[in-house]
């Protein structure tokens, strides 16, 4: 049994059946025991691998479309870029060469990392030095101003509740001890959380499953606010539907499989789809605007990947030239991220479209919480 295992035992005994959000936030972010504060989750030796971490082109076009969106906002000085959740630091690193091509960003960029895993930040530190990067817990340790905001693969990894259809109505679903394991119960009585089922959907047969993440909502919801009040924009890439639906997407992850979601807490990597509609609701309600959600694939050839991918591949020996080509079909191919991994905008609520949005939907915060960027460009 792992030591994360007992501990979480020992507060069931105690306490009670723990909320599905309870568990899988002590299994991933326990500062001591969680998941993200082991060594090595990424990559081929590790547990799953992200984008960034298949090619470099992945992290070269969002440092491009940070510039090219820092100068639709008016190019406020300095420019401040900011990610949450920078994992091994590849993107941001693949980012800041690119930037090195833009003049008036290069040299002069503040870079922000927000990162809750003290074992992942040290990692951060190594691939990043020299940067002057500076490193917080939360969004909330930022300084004022307008900003640049990139997550990736961020939002699948904040906890989850689970509201399930009853003959009872509808019930929140909980871990409760089970032998040396553990098990899902239901509570007795209506969850009060079953009014954020949004009113199509509260009909549903027995047995269907609705799930949020009440800090994933928390965070766009904080974004939204800043860029509201400040200006600024945010690029959110993660795995989910652009609408709120039914279905179960738990899952945990050992080695590139799938391993059972209650086995061994803090030792597998667990994760649940993203529900773009809720978290722009949540940006929205804060004052700012949001396009998309567009597909990876879309997003990645507006941003010009297939040419990047040309680009590096004439200069490239053969074998290189195979894994770049391997990149590029597994960022971009429908078969694997290119339809499933969405990309997502939060802007202030004057911003152009930005770079691979103008065809996307665009959506403005309801008409009592938008208010005027304190200090941003575009109208
Ligand atoms: C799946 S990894 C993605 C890493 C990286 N963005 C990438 O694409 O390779 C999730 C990252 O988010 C961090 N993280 C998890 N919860 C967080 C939170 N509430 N605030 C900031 N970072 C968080 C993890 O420690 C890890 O660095």
């Amino acid at each position: 049994m792992s030591p994360l295992a007992r501990r979480l035992k020992r507060l069931i005994a105690g306490f009670g059946p723990l909320t599905v959000e309870q568990y899988m936030a002590a299994a991933l972010g326990d500062p001591e025991l969680g998941y993200y504060n082991r060594n090595e989750p990424f990559g081929r030796q590790g547990d799953f691998v992200t984008a960034p971490e298949i090619s470099q082109m992945f992290g070269e076009l969002i440092g491009l479309w940070c510039a090219v969106t820092w100068r639709q906002m008016g190019a406020p000085k300095p420019p401040r870029l900011v990610e949450i959740g920078p994992g091994r630091g590849t993107l941001m690193a693949d980012a800041l060469r690119a930037l090195q091509t833009v003049s008036d960003f290069k040299g002069v960029v503040k870079l922000h990392l927000i990162e809750t895993s003290p074992s992942l930040e040290r990692r951060q530190r190594e691939r990043l030095e020299g940067t002057g990067a500076t490193w917080h817990r939360t969004l909330a340790g930022l300084p004022s101003g307008p900003a640049l905001i990139v997550a990736n693969e961020l939002f699948d990894a904040l906890p989850i509740r689970q509201l399930v259809r009853t003959r009872r109505g509808w019930t929140e679903r909980c871990v409760d001890t089970d032998g040396d394991g553990f098990r899902f119960v239901l509570t007795p009585g209506d969850s009060a959380a079953a009014a954020l089922v949004p009113a199509r959907l509260r009909d549903a047969p027995e047995g269907s499953v609705f799930e949020f993440s009440p800090s994933g909502i928390s965070l766009a919801h904080q974004i939204g606010q800043l860029l509201a009040v400040s200006g600024g924009a945010a690029l959110v890439i993660d795995y989910g539907h652009a609408e709120s639906r039914l279905g179960e997407t738990l899952q945990a992850v050992s080695r590139h499989r799938p391993h059972p979601v209650l086995e061994a807490p803090g030792e597998v990597d667990m994760t649940a789809h993203v529900d773009f509609a809720l978290l722009g609701q949540a940006a929205r309600e804060a004052g700012a605007r949001t396009y998309g959600p567009v597909s990876q694939r879309a997003f990645l050839k507006a941003l010009g990947i297939e040419a990047r991918a040309r680009t590096l591949g004439a200069a490239a020996r053969p074998d290189e030239k195979a894994e770049i080509e391997a990149g590029l079909g597994r960022l971009t191919h429908d078969s694997e991220m290119g339809s499933l991994f969405k990309a997502f905008a939060i802007t202030h609520a004057g911003a152009w479209a930005p770079a691979g949005f103008e065809q996307a939907r665009r959506e403005d915060p309801p008409a009592r919480a938008a208010r005027a960027p304190g200090n941003a460009g575009a109208a």
